[in-house]
């Protein structure tokens, strides 16, 4: 499904891992193999649209006009859930900068609260991807566009796992130029701000916390 800026994508490969992450069975390490493999793939495709530049090269057989990535790319993980795809992005994109922002969300407001930031003065990259499992009321996303947009960033995307529909819309009125790939559009929000059908927290669920038993 695509509209304007949402692209939830449909691919079989997809579709067929993310019943793995969402299964309340799958381990901690599993989950953690997962997320890396759907942000591999989602990246892939958020990626399409990114610049390349002429680079000549020599096969054993002669010399041609090959490509290379030409955009400076950012990546911007959301402490804590971000980070588990971290890895399988920089495997896409090895010379990716990873800026680091840290966000949690009030468990009573549901508001963000930033508690990490260390980036620098001006913006470095020509092409943000802001890396988060979850968009769920998008007052994470939103807070991390924000100050991706005072640093200076231009071109931003999000990448998300799942997303739902209060979140997509939060985002795309805050920020209409921001394109949101995910692999799931799910229902909605319970009255705790979490996603349903969802997967839980995935925070915890990649780094086996929250559970006290
Ligand atoms: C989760 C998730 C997002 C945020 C989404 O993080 O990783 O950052 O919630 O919710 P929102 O769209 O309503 O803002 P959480 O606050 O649980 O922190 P964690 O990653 O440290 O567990
Ligand atoms: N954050 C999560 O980790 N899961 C949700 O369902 C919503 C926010």
């Amino acid at each position: 499904m695509t509209n304007a800026t949402l692209h939830v994508s449909q691919h079989p490969a997809i579709l067929h891992k993310l019943a793995v992450l969402r299964d309340v069975d799958t381990e901690p390490k599993k989950f953690r193999e997962v997320v890396r493999e759907l942000s591999w793939l989602l990246g892939y495709e958020a990626l399409q649209d990114a610049r390349t530049r002429p680079r000549t090269i020599r096969t054993p057989m002669e010399s041609m006009e090959a490509s290379e990535l030409g955009d400076r790319i950012g990546l911007i993980p959301i402490l804590r859930a971000g980070l588990g795809m971290v890895d399988a992005m920089l495997e896409l994109m090895p010379t990716a900068q990873v800026w680091h922002l840290g966000l949690f969300r009030d468990e009573r407001t549901l508001r963000p609260v930033e508690y990490y930031n260390k980036l620098p003065d001006s913006a470095s990259v020509d092409l943000c991807l802001i890396l988060d499992p979850m968009l769920a009321t998008g007052g994470s996303a939103t807070a991390a566009i924000e100050v991706l947009k005072k640093w200076g960033a231009v071109r931003i995307k999000l990448v998300n796992l799942i997303a739902a529909p209060e979140g997509v819309g939060a985002v795309q009125a805050a920020h209409p130029d921001v394109e949101i790939h995910c692999a799931a559009l799910d229902r909605g929000l319970n009255d705790k701000g979490y996603i349903m059908p969802g997967l839980g927290d995935a925070g915890d669920r990649q780094f086996g916390t929250g559970r006290s038993d």
